[in-house]
């Protein structure tokens, strides 16, 4: 079989970085297209590097832009090199542009396509995520529903065909990753950072940073809580808190990007993660660790029912309770898998082709 994926956003390459290994493991060609869509080392190369992601074929350099701009010229790029590689299925993660760019031109050229992440619902559609997942998930031929509420969210939109629970990838990535990042992460040293001293925060959702009084109103919250924080800064956030000119407390000690070896460190060392991210919730929970979590909703609703995970929106107040007084106890349930998704993945891949 010949498997064509797209990926170009950072937790796209960690997702991939599991399955594009076992599909090249198990004898089947992978064509791999990097959109380019971040580009920074530290946003790209670095875990293509750590993570052993295969190089990618091609690099469609598209870098930074409005949403229809971005995905436009992604969709002409795909296009060529769709019609000279004729792949028997194309292959995507998530909820990026990226990742509506590779489908929609795959549906329109008739290739058959595989969603990673499939049915995940925030009922926001104010997120440009939603609106990827949403359009991806009814033009997708093979839907790879990481739990059940998004194999329940799939089925209310009628979308049954295709759909199959597979588990998470990103936590076959944890399993796989965690005895490395002990190996070689030495980022708590380097910081100086004894577990459990601070608080890792992560912050770059467009509803977030592109809202000055969201965005305000976090930042305070983080400088006024007491606590040292570690916030390894994205780009994106980056842009905005120079341009608002937000003063941020010397307790906050800003980083750049990391690698995910570090990330995983920084997690398993920290005391609470607040982040509006959604790979960072989920990964709080696999590592058990208390998660705060700077949105109105989520769609990884499981870590909050389990009592992992507590919804703040951007309200000081609320952050600043829950970093204080969050403490959940007990063991998260089960919910994500055995880490064993890719492998069900690529098999589930094989059988459609043939
Ligand atoms: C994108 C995804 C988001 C995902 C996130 C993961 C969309 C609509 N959003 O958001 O769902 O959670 O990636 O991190 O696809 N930039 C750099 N260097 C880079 C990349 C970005 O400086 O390597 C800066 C640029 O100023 C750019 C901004 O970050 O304009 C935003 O980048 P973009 O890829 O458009 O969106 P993200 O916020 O990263
Ligand atoms: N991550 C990382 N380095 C960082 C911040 C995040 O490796 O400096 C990892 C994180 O551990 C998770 C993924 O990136 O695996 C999440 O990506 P992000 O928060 O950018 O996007 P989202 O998951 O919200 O789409």
């Amino acid at each position: 079989m010949k498997v064509l994926t797209v990926i170009g956003a950072r937790p796209q390459f960690i997702k991939a970085a599991t399955v594009s290994n076992k599909i090249r493991k198990d004898g089947n060609s992978e064509i791999l297209v990097h959109t380019g869509q971040h580009y920074d080392n530290n946003m790209s190369d670095i875990f293509f590097e750590e993570l052993a992601i295969p190089k990618p074929d091609y690099n469609l350099s598209i870098g930074s832009s409005s949403h229809g701009h971005q995905t436009g010229s992604m969709l002409i790029a795909l296009e060529e090199i769709y019609l000279k590689e004729k792949p028997d299925m194309v292959l995507v993660y998530g909820d990026t542009n990226s990742t509506l760019a590779g489908s929609l031109c795959a549906s329109k050229l008739l290739i058959p396509v595989a969603h990673v992440e499939a049915g995940l619902r925030s009922f926001n559609k104010v997120m440009p995520e939603e609106q990827n997942r949403i359009l991806t998930d009814h033009i997708s031929d093979l839907l790879f529903a990481p739990t059940l509420t998004a194999v329940n969210n799939l089925k209310n939109e009628n979308v049954t065909k295709g759909v199959h629970n597979t588990g998470d990838v990103m936590y076959d990535a944890i399993n796989l990753f965690k005895e490395r990042a002990k190996e070689i992460s030495t980022i708590n040293e380097k910081l100086d950072l004894s577990p459990d001293s601070y608080i890792l925060s992560t912050i770059h959702r467009a509803e977030n940073t592109d809202n000055i009084e969201r965005l305000t109103s976090i930042i305070s919250a983080l400088s006024n809580s007491g606590k040292k924080i570690i916030l390894p800064l994205h780009p994106r956030t980056k842009k905005f808190i120079e341009e608002y000119n937000l003063h941020v407390g010397e307790n906050i000690e800003i980083i750049d990007p990391v690698g995910y070896l570090d990330m995983i460190s920084l997690q398993e060392n920290a005391k609470k993660i607040v982040t509006d991210s959604g790979g960072v919730q989920k990964e709080a929970y696999f590592l058990k660790k208390p998660c705060i979590t700077m949105r109105d909703e989520t769609e990884w609703v499981e870590t909050v029912d389990n009592g992992w995970n507590v919804i703040v929106g951007s309200d000081s107040n609320k952050i600043l309770d829950a970093l204080d007084n969050f403490n959940p106890t007990g063991t998260p349930a089960s919910a994500f898998g055995n880490g064993d998704t890719s492998s069900i993945i690529t098999d589930i891949i094989g059988k459609y082709i043939g």
